[in-house]
């Protein structure tokens, strides 16, 4: 008879137990909508907005978002120009390992993990050529690993 009553005990603890979970998975950040997206399955970056579409765009007057996919061993895309004074947004995530994103000359510095979405903005005041690398050991390409950005 007592057994019964711990089974139904039990039982009840769980469902309590799995509904806060439940209540907590719809009410956190990680399940915002679409326009916040923190994390993506990393093979479904390719076709996710806005790693579907990589590369600049101009969102205000001499502002931009630079949406950057990393992949052993590169960058996608790989060559990019901005103007001068261009206040950039970087977004980037990687499709495979744990990758570094660092503009060299710049406090741009970010670890990129797989499906995550990160982050930074910089304004770039100089012309010249800055060298993105990453800065992470990603395997036996990782000295190759970089791109670059033209402010012209
Ligand atoms: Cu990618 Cu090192």
């Amino acid at each position: 008879k007592f057994e019964k009553i711990w089974l139904i005990l039990g039982t009840v603890t769980l469902v309590a137990f799995l509904s806060t979970i439940g209540i907590q998975a719809f009410t956190s950040p990680d399940h915002a909508p679409p326009s916040d997206l923190t994390t993506i399955e990393p093979e479904e970056v390719e076709t996710t907005a806005p790693f579907d579409e990589p590369g600049l765009k101009k969102v205000g007057e001499n502002e931009y978002e630079l949406v950057m996919i990393l992949q052993s061993f590169g960058f996608t895309p790989g060559e990019v120009e901005i103007p001068q004074g261009a206040k950039v947004k970087f977004i980037v995530t990687s499709i495979d390992v744990v990758h570094g994103f660092e503009v060299a000359g710049t406090n741009i510095n970010m670890m990129v993990t797989p499906g995550h979405i990160n982050s930074m903005t910089y304004t770039f005041d100089e012309k010249g050529s800055f060298l993105i690398l990453c800065n992470e050991y990603c395997g036996i390409g990782h000295h190759y690993m970089s791109a670059e950005l033209e402010v012209k």
